[in-house]
């Protein structure tokens, strides 16, 4: 077997520190991200105050509006363990600036609304009731606080009086504004998991206007207070923090494309997630077409967990507070694929053997798992394992499959395939009625 394993903790030792409290998140493999706010009512776009440049006082319709009767937490809750969801992260606040909990430091939250009450409570004991971690999405960016200045993001940006305005906006009050949300956050919910910072944008300079990154948000302070206040917490790497300062990379969050490679920090391993939709858009979206099929929603997991990384996959939930059918078709296809395959993914990570083409590689100690992407007729050329498997199966209904093994016989018949080192798969010719089925190989010891 020598030196094949990768489990959670040796793939970040190459040089990150292995912490225990954060060991979970290698094991757990896939989560859910929420996007929910005032844009869930616009329906088109959680960026739309952006795209349409929605001045603050016309985008108060949403707000006067606000009341999402069916939203109930453990439903979502529910839905996502269902999926096989280990962990949550929910938009506390997004680049709108609405908050979904009672902070003092705002007027702008869920509990001024028609709704009236605060969603945060509620969903942080549901997710917990349902056995999954959770998490906090918060917006660096915000739309609406007057001390935020406007830039090339912000939706008054072509604002005649835009430079004018901001000699009144001071980023300095944002940054503190910022840290005692923050702090709210992190001592009145309980053990917070994940902390999903979004995010900095320092080169994009506009008519005269900057962009933002760690001198505005002060991030250096920001992080330190996050983990004086939850030492174990992971902290996305969205705030422009140099990775070789005091602040390693905690977690890299490549988004809605999948990594060719693992991504690095200074040349390291690093823990990273890769974060998709279903359609596209974050928000709720009434009209996308563009909804992923079965087999990108499972390909994304799979190409995710092979390289070593975790998938955040999210659902934007209808200004109701629901889960839209095109959601729940969406998370059933998981909850489906990962009760038979699951073993594939928890747990495991990236194998040192090379997948052969239209094949994907996870591994758990002494179990590789084939995911078979493109099933191909009969035959699985693999190379590098002749003479090391002990057993084989498919995963979803652990029927056997047979294999031929150079070292212990040589068939001509399969032609150039067969070599020394080579093992070659036995595949059913009938690929069989899973999204994309697994073979387990028991490696011997
Ligand atoms: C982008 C978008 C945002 C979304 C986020 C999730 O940065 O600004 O709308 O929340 O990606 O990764």
């Amino acid at each position: 077997m020598g030196g094949l394993i990768l489990d959670s903790a040796r793939s970040l030792a190459g040089g990150q520190a292995v912490t225990p409290g954060k060991a979970w998140f290698e094991n757990d493999r896939f989560g859910m991200f929420i996007h929910f706010g005032l844009y869930s009512l616009g329906a088109r776009h959680e960026w739309l105050q952006h795209r349409e440049e929605i001045a603050p006082d016309l985008y108060a319709k949403y707000f006067e509006n606000f009341d999402p009767d069916l939203y109930d937490p453990r439903e979502w809750a529910r839905r996502a363990r269902e999926a096989g969801m280990k962990y949550v992260v929910l938009t506390a606040k997004h680049h709108e600036g609405f908050c979904l909990w009672d902070s003092k430091f705002t007027d702008y939250k869920a509990t001024n609304t028609p709704y009236g009450k605060d969603l945060l409570k509620p969903y942080v004991e549901a997710f917990r009731a349902e056995g999954l971690k959770v998490g906090f999405y918060y917006s660096l960016i915000d739309w609406h606080h007057p001390q935020f200045p406007i830039d090339g993001i912000h939706p008054l940006r072509n604002h005649p009086d835009a430079l004018e305005m901001n000699k009144s906006r001071d980023v300095r009050h944002y940054a503190q504004y910022m840290r005692d949300q923050v702090t709210e956050l992190l001592t009145e919910f309980g053990d917070i998991s994940v902390i999903w910072f979004d995010f900095s944008y320092p080169k994009r300079e506009y008519r005269g206007m900057p962009g933002k990154g760690r001198l505005d948000w002060e991030s250096e302070e920001l992080i330190g207070l996050v983990r004086k206040l939850q030492p174990d917490i992971i902290v996305g790497d969205r705030l422009d923090l140099p990775t070789d300062g005091n602040f390693p990379k905690d977690l890299a969050t490549p988004e809605q494309y999948t990594p060719r490679i693992a991504p690095t920090a200074n040349g390291k391993p690093v823990r990273w997630e890769v974060c998709h939709t279903f359609s596209g858009s974050w928000g709720y979206h009434r009209d996308e077409q563009s909804w992923k099929d079965a087999p990108q929603l499972i390909n994304i997991l799979i190409d995710a967990v092979s390289l070593g990384g975790n998938l955040l996959m999210n659902v934007g939930p209808t200004a109701r507070g629901a889960f839209d059918k095109r959601a729940i078709t969406a998370l059933e296809t998981y909850g489906e694929w990962l009760r038979l395959n699951g073993r594939a993914i928890y747990g495991a990570g990236p194998s040192s053997f090379v997948a052969p083409s239209g094949t994907r590689f996870t591994q758990r100690g002494n179990r590789l798992y084939v995911h078979v992407q493109n099933w191909p007729f009969r035959h699985i050329h693999i190379e590098g394992l002749g003479g090391k498997v002990k057993y084989a199966q498919l995963l979803h209904d652990a029927s056997e499959i047979h294999w031929l093994d150079p070292e212990a016989e040589v068939d001509s018949n399969i032609g150039v395939a067969v070599g020394h080192n080579i093992l070659t798969l036995e595949l059913p010719v009938l690929k069989p009625d899973v999204v994309v089925p697994v073979v387990e190989l028991i490696l011997k010891d």
